[in-house]
């Protein structure tokens, strides 16, 4: 299927990165969240990217989920360092070549050469500062999956060398680093801005628009343009199926593949209703795929796991009323401390994980997707599901 692009809403949001916008805040960082696949990632790199590229910025991408089994810091430090590679790596050499232990940039700006290429929490505001100034251009830092960040000691460190870097390079009238974060869950992100202790305090989180009803329409045109025998396509029900897919256009794709499948009994239905049927069935299945989780899992992991989808962010696992609601829950068992501990600690590690904890102890249910699961439940009357 062929990418839909967004240039307009690349280019609204470079604007507002830019400092240009009347109102507004994003010069001191963005924060987009959006459910998990509904094109974040592919956003950040193939419409953002290019339109902050075309207004001269030099840009960064990382994804901190692009290894889950490294340091969320490292990545972010891994990162800027190997920009800075690219754009010092003559200056760099020669510094190497000639033994010298600095090298100025720019006429004025000093750097340790040894740095280059190692950058860690307390060089990462210089090393941003340099590559601005070697390159000329203002640096735009896109960090994909930024809760991610939250997860280890270093990965704070970095985002509060981040905030630092933001807080001495920028000035009113020219921004020269802008931060964009991005992540699925919006709960997560919002630990990077919400307390006083929070490194981007103060900030919003935008939801960032799902693909919507233009996208359906492309794809709408791409079928009866491949497909001449089957316009006019029925874009409402279209529509109602990619909306129910969560607005996932990998699920979309597969599905109207199928029902475009030649080998398919087709049995004089229109192809929208099977794609239509099929959103249905993949929304029963993942429904049913969380029960199936939550059934199977231990009375006190269960009891915890509701315990967070309830009071999600004011979750404390071991305070007074948290123990009383797991006693009610599993009346015969006795609750201890270590014991809600060992039941926290399975709930992260299975995989996939069910709780995301941060560096601070926080949690939350690892999917977004549980959450809503859990209050459309509870609206329905349906919640706790039972065994039977
Ligand atoms: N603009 C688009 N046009 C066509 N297909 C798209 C577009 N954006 C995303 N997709 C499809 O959706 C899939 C998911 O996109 P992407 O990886 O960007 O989502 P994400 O929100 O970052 O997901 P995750 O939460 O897993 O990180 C892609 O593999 C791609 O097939
Ligand atoms: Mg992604």
């Amino acid at each position: 299927m062929r990418y839909f692009t967004r240039p307009d809403l690349a280019e609204q949001i470079a604007i507002q990165l830019q400092g240009q916008a009347v109102f507004g805040d994003a010069h001191n960082g963005l924060f987009l969240a959006a459910p998990r696949r509904t094109g974040k990632s592919m956003f950040l790199q193939h419409d953002l990217r290019p339109a902050l590229a075309t207004r001269g910025c030099l840009v960064i991408y990382i994804d901190l989920w692009s290894d889950q089994r490294r340091d969320p810091g490292d990545l972010i430090a891994e990162g800027i360092a190997q920009a800075l590679a690219d754009n010092l790596g003559v200056v760099a050499r020669a510094a190497r070549k000639a033994r010298v232990e600095s090298v100025t940039i720019a006429g004025t700006f000093r750097i340790d050469a040894s740095k280059i290429g190692k950058v860690d929490g307390a060089t990462l505001p210089a090393a941003l500062e340099a590559l601005h100034r070697a390159s000329g251009k203002p640096v735009a830092l896109l960090i994909d999956e930024a809760q991610h960040a939250l997860t280890s000691e270093a990965g704070e460190v970095a985002m509060a060398a981040l905030k630092s870097a933001r807080d001495q390079m920028n000035r009113p009238e020219q921004i020269a680093l802008m931060l964009v974060m991005s992540g699925s869950d919006r709960d997560k992100l919002l630990r990077l801005v919400n307390s006083n202790k929070a490194p981007f305090y103060g900030s919003s989180i935008h939801q960032m628009p799902t693909l919507g009803k233009r996208y359906v329409e492309h794809v709408a045109a791409l079928i009866a343009e491949q497909r001449p025998e089957l316009a006019p396509v029925d874009h409402q029900t279209l529509l109602d199926a990619f909306q129910l897919f969560g607005e996932r256009p990998q699920f979309f794709h597969a599905a109207i593949g199928e029902a475009l499948n030649p080998l398919e009994a087709d049995q004089g239905e229109r192809f929208e209703r099977r794609v239509l049927a099929r959103a249905m069935a993949r929304r029963e299945q993942d429904a049913a795929q969380m029960r199936a989780d939550f059934l199977g899992l231990r009375p006190l992991e269960r009891a915890v796991l509701w315990r967070v989808l309830e009071v999600g962010r004011n979750f404390r696992p071991y305070d007074g009323e948290a123990l009383a609601f797991y006693r009610a829950q599993c009346p015969g068992l006795a609750i201890t401390a270590p014991k809600v501990q060992a039941a926290l600690e399975s709930l992260r590690d299975r995989t996939p994980s069910l709780v995301w904890k941060s560096a601070r102890g926080e949690y939350s249910a690892h999917d977004a997707a549980m959450h809503a699961w859990f209050s459309g439940l509870v609206a329905e009357g349906g919640w706790p599901p039972s065994d039977g």
